[in-house]
């Protein structure tokens, strides 16, 4: 068994209702209706606590996605998928108070808010938690975002990157401006905090950079978990720079696997160990009791895509012109003929390779889209779903899995019902009620290694 089987699977769970990656998802008679109460989410946050996930992942966008003329009529009208997004940060701190081990993973975007704000949020949401905070760290990526932060238009991917990596080094120097000891709290002698012991940001200040400190003390975790999903080279460059958790979206176990060795190279080569890194596939399972149960479940689910949204969604996707589309057409040629309408190169790939393979038109491509995003979505029973995942480690094709639920919450209580036992038993999680091996998300994810960060001398910088 080779070093990365032995290590536990790092689980995290996608949680966007009701206009999630299953574009039917808010029509199907199982979805909970109730999305916008705080309890939906803690519900969900205590059953993911209870098999074993590391993280709950909210992912964000900030706007409704429009269509080629900039209209958002066909997402609100068809519930397309962003329709709705909730605040992550603010369903997270309703579930940090609710939940005592559950990582918190919260995407903000580095391309319109100052690193102040964002800094200031995670660490609140970090003491709140008690170090559970996971950052996914996104760049948005389209011109509605853009103008709806006031901003005309969504800058080239070259600098929201270089703007990330400025943004993250301030997030950090000010989340790591209070010494882990400048806390002082002595009530008789009157001593709040040690004033060497809390910095300014390293200068120069150049570009707007936050002089701090932060109006907070040092986070449990110093800074939070970092997440991202690079798939372009520049995307991965950062990952590999920055991330502890990276989150692919890959065509199967060979194109995960391929993704994987480039981003531990990158890292490598970055400097980094890239063991640090977690490297966590996208799937959508379809876990049953049986295979005959499962197959089921996913005949219930398609027999609610219809066609007609399907190609609606498509089209808006790929901002393509509806009267034009041929839907008998090789889909690799429409994909083609839109490149670079979502605005992620890596995630246009991943579709074209996909249809490559399979020979989809067009017709299936939308299919595909509305159920899965042509995510991998394994379908069977709690013990097959298992091999399955199992197989994807040992090939090193994934350290974990980001599990993207088909309904809510019933596609992840099904998993938690059959898969991760089946998991346990194959020793590739821990087991149930084992206590936390350590108190903060990152030490639970990364015990062997010593946090970023953690290793440096704090070096205190002269107050003005
Ligand atoms: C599982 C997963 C979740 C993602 N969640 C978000 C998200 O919440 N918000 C967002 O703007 N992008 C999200 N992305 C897209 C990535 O941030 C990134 O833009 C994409 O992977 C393309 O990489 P690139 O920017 O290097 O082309 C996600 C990607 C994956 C695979």
């Amino acid at each position: 068994m080779s070093e990365t089987a032995r290590r536990p699977l790092t689980l995290i769970g996608m949680v966007n209702p009701p206009t999630q990656r299953f574009a039917a998802a808010w029509r199907h008679p199982d979805s909970d209706r109730d999305w916008l109460r705080a309890g939906f989410y803690v519900d969900i946050a205590r059953l993911l606590e209870r098999g074993g996930f590391d993280v709950m992942f909210m992912p964000d966008a900030l706007a409704v996605p429009e269509d080629a003329l900039g209209d958002v009529t066909t997402t609100l009208a068809s519930g397309g998928k962003g329709a709705v997004t909730l605040d992550p940060i603010t369903v997270l701190s309703a579930v940090a108070g609710a939940t005592t081990r559950i990582g918190l993973g919260a995407t903000v975007s580095t391309s319109f808010l100052p690193p102040y704000a964002i800094a200031r949020t995670l660490a609140s949401l970090d003491h709140l938690s008690g170090g559970r905070v996971a950052w996914n760290i996104v760049t948005s990526t389209t011109d509605a975002e853009a103008r709806n932060m006031g901003v005309e238009r969504i800058a080239p991917k070259s600098q929201r990157y270089a703007r990330a990596d400025r943004v993250v080094t301030q997030v950090l120097q000010l989340m790591e401006s209070w010494a882990p000891t400048a806390l002082v709290q002595d009530a008789r002698e009157g001593v709040f905090a040690d004033q060497l012991r809390v910095a300014r940001t390293p200068g120069p200040r150049e570009q707007g950079a936050a002089p701090g400190p932060l109006s907070l003390p040092r986070s449990p975790q110093g800074h939070p978990v970092l997440m991202q999903a690079g798939a372009s080279p520049r995307g991965m460059e950062f990952a590999a720079k920055w991330a502890e958790l990276v989150f692919v979206s890959a065509d199967g176990l060979e194109g995960n696997r391929a993704v994987r060795s480039e981003l531990r190279e990158r890292a490598r080569l970055a400097g980094r160990d890239p063991d640090e890194l977690r490297v966590c596939a996208a799937i959508q399972p379809i876990a049953g009791s049986t295979k005959i149960d499962a197959t089921s479940r996913r005949a219930s689910l398609l027999a609610h895509i219809d066609e007609a949204s399907a190609v609606r969604s498509l089209v808006r996707l790929m901002h393509a012109d509806p009267a034009a589309v041929r839907l008998q057409d090789p889909a690799v040629d429409f994909l083609a003929e839109h490149r670079g309408a979502t605005g992620s190169d890596g995630f246009e790939d991943m579709l074209a390779a996909v249809c490559r393979r399979e020979a989809f038109t067009v017709r299936d491509l939308a299919l595909r889209q509305s159920f899965d995003q042509l995510t991998p979505s394994p379908t069977g029973s709690g013990a097959s779903i298992a091999e399955e995942l199992c197989e994807w480690q040992d090939a090193g094709a994934a350290d974990g899995f980001v599990v993207t639920p088909a309904i809510l919450p019933g596609s992840l209580e099904d998993f938690v019902e059959h898969v991760v036992p089946e998991l346990r038993l194959r020793g590739r999680l821990p087991a149930e009620g084992a206590p936390p091996s350590a108190s903060t998300l990152r030490e639970r994810l990364a015990a062997k290694i010593s946090p970023r960060g953690e290793d440096q001398p704090f070096e205190p910088q002269v107050m003005d």
